[in-house]
């Protein structure tokens, strides 16, 4: 299997329940190694720059506004088959239909307010990681 990277967020929901921890300790327990992490406030132009590929969906002005509601933790996960093993930990977008177990069954709000975003492609993986991190803050 591949080494590869892929660009995780705790989104705002997860970060005021205090989950940041709690959330990095599965990631770790999986076998991911967090080789890039800070925590911040997206604005609301750099949230619509960041999900650009979803404007034009009824949900993007609300998750734009959700996903610049509070502080986020952007981060770079590290390890075998990481694009997919992240978003076996994270489980399905709609918490409802979520795996037990899995981040957004345990902790997601709504399917908005879902606690975690991670890269869906390799492509996507490089573009944002890209979006938030200079190669100087990767440290592996
Ligand atoms: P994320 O993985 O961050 O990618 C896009 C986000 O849009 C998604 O998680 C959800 O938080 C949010 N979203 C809100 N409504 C929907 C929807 N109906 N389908 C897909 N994503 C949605």
């Amino acid at each position: 299997m591949p080494v590869e990277r892929t660009l995780s967020i705790i989104k705002p929901d997860a970060t005021r329940r205090n989950l940041t921890g709690r959330i990095n300790a599965r990631f770790e327990a999986a076998g991911l190694r967090l080789v890039a992490q800070k925590r911040l406030s997206l604005t609301r132009a750099a949230a619509e720059q960041f999900y650009r590929v979803h404007a034009g969906r009824p949900f993007f002005a609300p998750l734009c506004a959700f996903m610049s509601s509070g502080p986020v933790v952007v981060q770079v996960l590290e390890g075998e088959d990481a694009i997919a093993r992240n978003r076996a930990i994270m489980g399905a977008t709609d918490p409802a239909k979520a795996e037990k177990g899995t981040i957004r069954a345990d902790f997601a709000e709504s399917i908005e307010a879902n606690s975690a975003h991670g890269s869906d492609s390799p492509e996507t993986a490089a573009q944002e990681i890209a979006f938030f991190f200079s190669a100087l803050e990767i440290v592996g």
